[in-house]
């Protein structure tokens, strides 16, 4: 909890009783200049196919919209806070769930998924929607290790790729296994950076990060489909 007096800039909050979250980092902090700028929707110091310039923007608009505000302390060198504020509520908890319910039916196809994303929490979510329907699901953490799976396991049906890794990105992991297997169906998981990239890779080959359990479903059913739904089928 956090009580506040008049703000001392536009982003914070009016003066009253907020709940107070901050984070705080012990990076490069921001240089005047920048911190002028960072919540300018687009504006981003990364480089082309990094940064959005969106993160800071939408949490400034997130806060605003619930009549909070946002407060940032940087120092060049040493780190930054930021702390978002949220208004009080004094009404008691009222702890409904609200579980996201996937629709738990068994997959249309069995199928063998090879999930390659760096992210853990990403692709923990995509391997426990796909095993909640059925799937039979590899997963590994980089391209090398993908590429040891599809080696050694000659029965997987379908790719779930993460676009942006680092090291060899999605792209070039897709490029390398299609001169080896030019039939495996490859979805990639794409965020909002990669879109000037994916110029070229056809619409039903992507899926937009974050992604709904069942928009996720479909797109592998139905890749799957025009995979099975082919003559002969070898990888
Ligand atoms: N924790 C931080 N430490 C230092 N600089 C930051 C931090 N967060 C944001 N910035 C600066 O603000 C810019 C905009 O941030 P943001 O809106 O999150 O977009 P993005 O992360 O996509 O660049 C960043 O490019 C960076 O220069
Ligand atoms: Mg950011």
């Amino acid at each position: 909890n956090a009580t506040l007096g008049e703000p001392a800039s536009p982003e914070e909050p009016a003066a009253g009783d907020y709940v107070q979250i901050c984070v705080t980092d012990t990076g490069c902090g921001m240089s005047p200049s920048v911190r002028a700028r960072v919540f300018e929707p687009f504006f981003t110091t990364k480089e082309i196919g990094k940064g959005s310039g969106l993160g800071l923007s939408q949490v400034l608009g997130f806060a605003k919209q619930s009549n909070g505000g946002i407060r940032i302390d940087t120092v060049e060198g040493q780190g930054t806070s930021i702390c978002i504020f949220l208004t009080r509520s004094d009404l008691a908890e009222d702890r409904a769930e609200t579980a996201i319910s996937y629709d738990s039916a068994t997959a249309q196809t069995p199928a063998r998924i090879l999930i390659v994303d760096d992210d853990d929490a990403v692709r923990q979510i995509a391997a426990d929607i796909l095993r909640d329907r059925s799937y039979d699901v590899v997963e590994v953490g980089s391209a090398g290790a993908a590429f040891d799976v599809l080696q050694s396991q000659t029965n997987i049906d379908l790719l779930l790729l993460d676009f942006a890794m680092p090291g060899m990105s999605g792209a070039e992991v897709a490029q390398r296994v299609r001169t080896r297997y030019p039939r495996l169906p490859i979805l990639f998981v794409t965020g909002y950076a990669d879109r000037a990239t994916l110029a070229g890779i056809n619409e039903a080959q992507t899926i937009g990060k974050p992604f709904r359990g069942e928009d996720l479903c479909m797109k592998i059913a139905s890749a799957l489909n025009r995979y099975m739904s082919a003559a002969e089928r070898p990888v």
